[in-house]
């Protein structure tokens, strides 16, 4: 590694570590998330429903990590997260984790759409709300909110995850707002597709622009400190540029729908996804 890099590096365990916290860390983003802050030199508090791929994850890393087997979804799930948290020293948490019920709105049992809510709003709120304090008493830290496209205009068939995005990256940006000066960065990364177990279970096809992990991860950490909102890809820049700014909203929720008509899943899965 380089002299430079390996300072860049040092400096953002500094300023964020020396614990991180990544929320869905069992596969997809959530595990290039915890990768690339163990490259950076952060010990990590991994949480997610699996324990294998979690032991397989944590078993890789080259820094010190805690695996919380926990369902977000739940308050006993939310409530292990935070008493994990609190035994360290939290500088940075990663709000991951996602669920996404594919379908008409008027098909869905409440379960479905309440399993969205607590896993993609309550479980990011509960943990701002828990570990933001002790950061902004010391003067560092950062939390990221991980938001979709999906949620920048109406998306079905994909329309109550759409809407959960659309408030984790308020939230965020809300956050990022109240903190700015107090030495705690707040970002809301909203991607595009990415290539991830979780979109590849929705058989969704190949859109352009789509990203790997790791590029979405970079921009995302990248842009703590710069703003309220990054957006991975140029591809993914343009578009949404395009769709919330230049087209009518009409046209644009027909876009994403259009893009989106081919989205299902096995029926028997309760997994996570994105979009
Ligand atoms: N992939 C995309 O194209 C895309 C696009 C835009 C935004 N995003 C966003 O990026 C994030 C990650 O997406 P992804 O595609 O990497 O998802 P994924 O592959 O489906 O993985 C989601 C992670 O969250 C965990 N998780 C899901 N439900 C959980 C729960 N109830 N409690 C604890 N952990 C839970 C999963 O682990 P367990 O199953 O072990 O619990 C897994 O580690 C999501 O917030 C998504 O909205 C993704």
């Amino acid at each position: 590694m380089s002299r430079a890099r390996d300072r860049r590096r040092t400096g953002f365990r500094d300023r964020y570590g020396p614990w991180a916290m990544v929320a869905g860390a069992s596969e997809g983003l959530g595990a290039a998330f915890a990768m690339e802050l163990a490259a950076r030199g952060l010990n990590l508090v991994l949480v997610a429903r699996r324990p294998d791929p979690l032991a397989a994850l944590a078993a890789r890393l080259p820094t010190l990590t805690r695996t919380v087997v926990a369902d977000l979804g739940t308050d006993e799930g939310i409530e292990a997260a935070g008493v994990a948290g609190a035994g360290v020293e939290l500088g940075l948490v990663v709000a991951n984790a996602a669920y996404s019920p594919i379908g008409r709105f008027v098909d869905m049992v409440p379960d479905q759409w309440r399993r969205a809510l607590m896993v993609n709003c309550h479980a990011p709120l509960e943990l701002a709300h828990r570990f933001l304090p002790g950061m902004v008493a010391r003067c560092s830290g950062g939390f990221v909110v991980m938001s979709s496209l999906a949620g920048m205009q109406g998306s079905p068939p994909i329309t109550v995850y759409a809407a959960t995005k659309a408030f984790g990256a308020i939230l965020a940006e809300g956050l990022w707002a109240e903190l700015r000066g107090s030495g705690v960065d707040v970002v809301t990364c909203v991607a595009g597709a990415v290539e991830t177990p979780g979109l590849a279970e929705t058989k969704a096809r190949r859109a352009p622009g789509t990203l790997t992990p790791d590029q979405v991860v970079t921009a995302a950490l990248n842009g703590l400190g710069r703003g309220p909102r990054a957006i991975p890809g140029l591809t993914m820049r343009v578009s949404s540029a395009v769709m919330s700014r230049l087209l009518p909203r009409r046209t644009a929720i027909a876009l994403i729908a259009r893009a989106s008509r081919d989205l299902t899943r096995p029926p028997e899965s309760g997994g996570p996804h994105s979009g």
